[in-house]
């Protein structure tokens, strides 16, 4: 049986997911909007790309949920994007309303699906998810780590003059400033990366890897990054619709593990046909510990915000 898989937000990060997951005719996709006619028209005009690309699956869009029942995967992107000068908390409030009506009507629809979150601030809204669709652990993960990863890979790859494909790394953390790359498991073909640049120029690429979100706002002004967030994004669904078991960092709710209880953060995660299969939990040096740490309390603070102000 074919897969499906709903998209909700048909901004530039949806339409680029329905668009990539129909590149790779991994599902059919349902793509959702409340804004009348959005969903409808970018739906329709990536399935009339189909002919030209030669992919062969179904793409509908829709302002309601009917048309979701069962999907297999569900990519929440649905939210306001930052603008330059505002950083992914300052999105706090307004996208915790919508990614909590989008998500009841996705638990509501879609009981057994795996819900992959894109919404900024993205730790904060997983827990949002968490708390509303009831899912169990398994079933809701945060995509920031993959993309904050595939930044760090650019940019070493670019300094080094080798392929991107060489660079093995991750990053922990929350998406935000205090995001954690760990240059000490990065390697490059399997040499470690600290061998081959000083400790000053991977000190510059991490702050740039931290930045990475920002950057992209302050050149596009009206709005954030779309083509490596959504590619990131279907990494992660690919990896689940196929069961591929791709050990990729991405934020899951952590029950102790890394020393942290009630909280959504960046770790290393085995992806596959029931969602996050296995969380690794790494040994850390002392001062990777304090950074993963002040991450966390990032996180702990923007879900306080929530449980004060919006009460859940
Ligand atoms: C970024 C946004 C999507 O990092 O959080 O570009």
């Amino acid at each position: 049986m074919r897969k499906k898989v709903t998209v909700v937000g048909a901004g530039n990060v949806g339409a680029n997911c329905a668009l990539r997951l129909a590149g790779k005719e991994l599902a059919d996709v349902v793509l959702v909007d409340v804004v009348e006619g959005v969903p409808q028209g970018k739906g329709l005009d990536i399935l009339e790309s189909g002919p030209v690309e030669g992919y062969d699956v179904s793409i509908t869009g829709s302002n309601n949920y009917e048309p979701t029942a069962n999907s297999d995967v569900v990519i929440m992107t649905a939210g306001f994007p930052r603008k330059p000068g505002m950083s992914r908390d300052d999105l706090l409030l307004a996208n915790y309303e919508i990614v909590k009506s989008a998500t009841e009507q996705v638990a509501k629809y879609s009981p057994n699906a795996i819900l992959i979150l894109v919404t900024n601030p993205l730790d904060a809204m997983c827990w949002v998810a968490y708390q509303v669709s009831k899912f169990a652990r398994n079933r809701v993960i945060g995509m920031a780590g993959v993309l904050d990863t595939a930044r760090y890979r650019t940019f070493l790859a670019a300094e080094l003059g080798v392929s991107v494909e060489n660079i093995s790394a991750l990053v922990l953390g929350g998406h935000g400033d205090t995001m954690v790359p760990l240059p000490r498991l990065t390697t490059v073909g399997g040499i470690p990366l600290t061998e081959l640049l000083t400790q000053e120029r991977i000190d510059a690429i991490v702050q740039r890897t931290r930045d990475g979100g920002a950057e992209i706002v302050k050149y596009l002004k009206t709005g954030s990054a779309y083509y490596a967030p959504s590619a990131s994004a279907v990494e992660m669904a690919e990896s689940i619709l196929k069961d591929k078991k791709k050990v990729l960092p991405c934020a899951a709710y952590l029950e102790g593990e890394y020393g942290h209880t009630g909280i959504f953060a960046g770790v290393p995660v085995k992806l596959g046909s029931d969602g996050i299969e296995k969380i690794y939990e790494l040994a850390l040096t002392d001062a990777e510990k304090a950074a993963l740490d002040r991450s966390a309390a990032g996180v702990q603070e923007l879900i306080d915000v929530l449980k004060q102000k919006a009460g859940i």
